[in-house]
């Protein structure tokens, strides 16, 4: 490392952070992960115990806060909250505790849609802070202006994001030819991100207007032309698929050949993998972020692309205070 420094990087990993990712960001930093004791007593709280001195260490912990295979949103995001605390009581370095969190979880509630409703996403970042973090860092947020939510430095990889559907799109357009691909953002939401893929790979974009009501998902007008053409549609976020398997089945009945999807995380909740089989869609593309459950890794129409080794990267960024976004020049 360039810079010489008087504390040592300590990485930790929560419960939630998937295989590939832990794997990735140590075998990038070169460091393995510092022995931790992490489970749940009987009645379900959680317990940390941290099992070497990290007294004046750069901490970096790892949780996406999102489920994992045998644990709820709720817990993992409890479990980082615990460990931020362990960090701060066990005397890691004042003003460098970072939290490295893949999927920023409740990023959907982000805002009052009608009364007395919560901004959860608001409430999450007041918790983190509390807890001890002193900067995060993340990938894709759902909504940018969730990083005013905090009041420490939040390194949001969305640059890194472009680089990585990038990468997606570039497969797609090696098996599948260049066949006047068209890149198209599944609600009217999403289409200013959208714009700077297309704009990447110098394609044309359609816009799909959907709307979700008692939450059901309907793709209802197409804003552009696909017939005979190929597609991918860019999305930061599958939960139940709803929004993917509906544009695909609009995409669809207006001409549409072959479609793609390039997404960053891979929830999957509900009946999200059964609506995907169902779906003629070729091949939808995800992150690790989100850990992969079972029948993800079983389903062939879903690939990942790690990014474990881009989260790396930027923990090193940080710890070498340099730029974070100078990683990413050609974005
Ligand atoms: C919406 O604003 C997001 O970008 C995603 O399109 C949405 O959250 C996906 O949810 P689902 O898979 O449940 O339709």
């Amino acid at each position: 490392m360039s810079k010489p420094r008087n504390s040592k990087l300590t990485l930790l990993k929560g419960r939630a952070v998937s295989e590939t990712m832990a794997e990735d960001i140590s075998e990038e930093l070169g460091i393995d992960y510092c022995p931790r004791t992490v489970k749940d007593f009987p009645d379900g709280e959680t317990y940390c115990h941290i099992k070497r001195s990290v007294r004046g260490d750069e901490c970096f912990i790892i949780q996406p806060t999102c489920r994992s295979e045998d644990c709820g949103i709720n817990n993992n995001l409890w479990e980082l909250l615990i460990f931020l605390d362990t960090l701060k009581r066990a005397s890691a370095k004042k003003e460098k505790l970072t939290a490295v969190i893949p999927y920023y979880g409740y990023g959907r509630q982000d805002r009052k849609t009608t009364g007395r409703e919560p901004i959860s996403a608001k409430l999450v970042a007041n918790l983190i802070t509390t807890a001890g973090a002193t900067r995060i860092l993340t990938v894709d947020l759902h909504a940018g202006q969730i990083q005013g939510f905090f009041d420490i430095p939040v390194d949001n990889l969305s640059a890194a994001f472009r680089d990585i559907i990038g990468k997606a799109v570039n497969k797609i357009i090696e098996r599948a030819g260049e066949n006047n691909l068209v890149i198209a953002s599944p609600d009217v939401g999403s289409a200013k991100k959208t714009r700077k893929i297309s704009g990447k790979f110098n394609k044309e974009m359609v816009i799909i207007e959907k709307e979700r009501r008692n939450g059901k998902v309907k793709a209802l007008n197409l804003i552009g032309e696909v017939k005979g053409r190929d597609v991918v549609i860019i999305d930061d976020i599958i939960s139940t698929a709803g929004t993917l398997t509906e544009a695909v089945r609009l995409l669809k009945e207006k001409g549409a050949e072959r479609v793609w999807a390039a997404v960053t995380h891979g929830i999957f909740a509900g009946e999200a993998i059964e609506r995907i089989e169902n779906s003629p869609i070729e091949k939808v593309f995800v992150t690790d972020s989100v850990p992969l459950l079972p029948k993800v890794k079983q389903c062939n129409q879903i690939e990942t692309v790690r990014i474990g080794h881009i989260i790396g990267k930027a923990i090193r960024a940080i710890y070498e205070e340099r730029s974070v976004s100078e990683m990413f020049p050609h974005t």
